[in-house]
C-alpha cells in the first residue's frame, strides 16, 4: 500500500514535467504573439531605428513641406546638424493631433522635462573631425551623404562614411586630403 502511494507520486512527478513544460512554452508562445501584436499596432511598420517617437520625414517634409532647416538649425552655422528640442515640435503639435498616442508622449516628455533619446543614425568615430556649416556653405544637398530622407518614414543610414567616401569627393573639387584636416 505503502508502496503503491510512492510509486503513484513518482509517476506523478514524472509526468508532470511535460504538462508544465508545455504549459510554459505556451504562455512564452503567446506572450511573443501578444507584444508583436502590441508593437505592430502601436508602432508603424517600416525600415530604420526604432525611435521613441515614430517622427516620419516623410509626412513632415514631402507632404508638410517643411524644411529641413527649420528642425536642424546647426547645418548652416556649426559642426553639427542638431535634433530639434521638443518645444520645436509644439509650435505644431500643442494644435495639430493633440489627442495621437505618440504626441501625449511627447507632451508628456515635454511637460516632465525628460529628454526624448532620439536613435542615432549616422556618426564618425571620434578620431575623425567633419564640420556640416563647411559643406552646407559649398551647396551640398544633404541627399549627397544622408539620401533622400524626405521620403523616408524612418530614417536609415544611406552611405556608409568610409575614408574613400570623404575624400573621394575631397579629390574631385580639389580641396585638401591632407590626414590632419580630418584627423585633427
Ligand atoms: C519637423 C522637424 C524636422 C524636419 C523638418 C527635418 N527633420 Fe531630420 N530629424 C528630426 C528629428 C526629430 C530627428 C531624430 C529622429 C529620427 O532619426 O527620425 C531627425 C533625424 C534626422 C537624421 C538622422 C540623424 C542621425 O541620427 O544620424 C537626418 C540625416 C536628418 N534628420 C535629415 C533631415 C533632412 C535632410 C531634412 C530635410 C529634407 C530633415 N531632416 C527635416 C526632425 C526634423
Ligand atoms: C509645422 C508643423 C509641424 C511641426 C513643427 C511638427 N509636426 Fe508632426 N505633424 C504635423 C502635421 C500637419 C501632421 C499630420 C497630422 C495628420 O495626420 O492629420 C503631423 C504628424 C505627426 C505625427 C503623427 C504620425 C505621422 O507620422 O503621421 C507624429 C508622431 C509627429 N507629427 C511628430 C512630430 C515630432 C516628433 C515633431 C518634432 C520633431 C513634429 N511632429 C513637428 C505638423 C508638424
Ligand atoms: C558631406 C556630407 C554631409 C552633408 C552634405 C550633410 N551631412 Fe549630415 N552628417 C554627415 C556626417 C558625416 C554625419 C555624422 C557626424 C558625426 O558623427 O560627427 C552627419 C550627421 C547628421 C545628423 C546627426 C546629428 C548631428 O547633429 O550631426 C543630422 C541631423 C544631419 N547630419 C542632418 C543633415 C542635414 C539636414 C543636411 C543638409 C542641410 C546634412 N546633414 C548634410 C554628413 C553630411
Ligand atoms: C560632396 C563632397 C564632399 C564630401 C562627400 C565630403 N566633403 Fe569635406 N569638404 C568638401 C568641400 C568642397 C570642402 C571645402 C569647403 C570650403 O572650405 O569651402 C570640404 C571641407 C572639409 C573639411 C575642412 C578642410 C579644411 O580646409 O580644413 C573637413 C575637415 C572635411 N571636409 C571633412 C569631411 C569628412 C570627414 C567627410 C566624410 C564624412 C567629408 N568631408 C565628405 C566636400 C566634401
Ligand atoms: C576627408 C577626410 C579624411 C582625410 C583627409 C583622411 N581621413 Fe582617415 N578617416 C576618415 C574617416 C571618415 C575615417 C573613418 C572610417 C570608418 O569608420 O570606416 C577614417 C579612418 C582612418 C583610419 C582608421 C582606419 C580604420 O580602418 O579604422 C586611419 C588609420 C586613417 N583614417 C588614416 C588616415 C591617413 C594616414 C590620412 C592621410 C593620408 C587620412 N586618414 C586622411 C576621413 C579622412
Amino acid at each position: 500500500m505503502k508502496r503503491d502511494r510512492a510509486e503513484d507520486r513518482q509517476a506523478r512527478k514524472r509526468s508532470r514535467p511535460l504538462w508544465a513544460d508545455l504549459a510554459a512554452v505556451a504562455i512564452a508562445v503567446l506572450a511573443v504573439v501578444a507584444a508583436l501584436v502590441d508593437l505592430g499596432t502601436l508602432y508603424p511598420a517600416g525600415l530604420g531605428a526604432h525611435q521613441p517617437i515614430p517622427f516620419s520625414h516623410r509626412v513632415h517634409v514631402t507632404y508638410k513641406r517643411l524644411s529641413c532647416l527649420m528642425c536642424h538649425t546647426g547645418v548652416t552655422t556649426s559642426s553639427r546638424a542638431g535634433i530639434p528640442p521638443l518645444q520645436t515640435c509644439l509650435l505644431c503639435h500643442s494644435r495639430i493631433i493633440v489627442e495621437h498616442p505618440f504626441i501625449r508622449k511627447l507632451r508628456y516628455h515635454y511637460d516632465h522635462n525628460i529628454p526624448v533619446v532620439w536613435e542615432r543614425v549616422n556618426w564618425l568615430p571620434e578620431f575623425v573631425y567633419f564640420n556640416h556649416s563647411m559643406h552646407i556653405q559649398r551647396g551640398f544637398d544633404c541627399s549627397w551623404c544622408h539620401g533622400e530622407v524626405s521620403r523616408m518614414d524612418r530614417v536609415v543610414k544611406a552611405k556608409k562614411f568610409q575614408m574613400g567616401f570623404c575624400i573621394q569627393c575631397h579629390r574631385d573639387h580639389h580641396v585638401t586630403h591632407d590626414c590632419f584636416a580630418c584627423h585633427r
